[in-house]
């Protein structure tokens, strides 16, 4: 699949970005700037060995790609959505902000966890599930597009819980037939 990312300079774009790429996807790298975006795919370069990459300007990765990330900082979204809305117009959209600051995981380190995909468009959602199964997290479909603030907001939790353990924690749903 061809996949852009707005705003993917910092550690979530580079970090998804980087394992889209071993995954065997083409990622395009968005930035405001079209010099950080090129550093942003030289760095997932490096970091994925090899693949394939590019960095550009938002406005210039959206309209190639099936579907966008935004990665851009959680509290910048709405207005950098507003101003690129007519290019986001009928793709597929995948929003991994969270107002909640977390720290990020290294790329060596495999993930064992669930990611709860919410999403009001069928197909769109099974497009996104099947990219969290590529790059090696189970995705757990959780419903409607609304039931978003309720995951983002449990990612407060795991930060205590990591705070408190002084751990790395993630979640996993059980009980799901297999
Ligand atoms: N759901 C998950 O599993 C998960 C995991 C990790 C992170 N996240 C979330 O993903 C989001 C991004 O994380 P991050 O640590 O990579 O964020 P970040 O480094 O703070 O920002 C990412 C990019 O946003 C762009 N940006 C910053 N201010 C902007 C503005 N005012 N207008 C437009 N673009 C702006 C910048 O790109 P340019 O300057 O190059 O345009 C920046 O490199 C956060 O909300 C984070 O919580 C989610």
């Amino acid at each position: 699949m061809k996949i852009a990312f707005v705003g993917g300079t910092g550690p979530a774009g580079l970090g998804l970005g980087a394992r889209l790429v071993r995954a065997g996807h083409d990622v395009a790298i968005g930035s405001r700037s079209e010099e950080r975006a090129r550093d942003a795919a030289a760095q997932i370069r490096t970091l994925a060995g090899e693949g394939s990459v590019t960095g550009d300007t938002n406005e210039t990765v959206i309209p190639p790609a099936d579907v966008v990330v935004l990665s851009v900082r959680a509290d910048a979204q709405p207005e950098t959505v507003r101003g690129l809305a007519g290019l986001l117009d009928g793709k597929i959209v995948l929003s991994m902000a969270n107002p909640v600051a977390v720290a990020q995981g290294r790329l060596e380190r495999a993930i064992d966890s669930d990611t709860i995909v919410t999403g009001d468009d069928a197909g769109a959602k099974e497009a996104i599930m099947t990219l969290c199964a590529d790059v090696g997290v189970r995705p757990v479909d959780g419903g409607p597009l609304s039931n978003s603030r309720h995951v983002e907001a449990f990612v407060a939790v795991l930060v205590a819980i990591n705070f408190r353990y002084k751990a790395g924690v993630s979640y996993r749903i059980t009980g799901l037939p297999s």
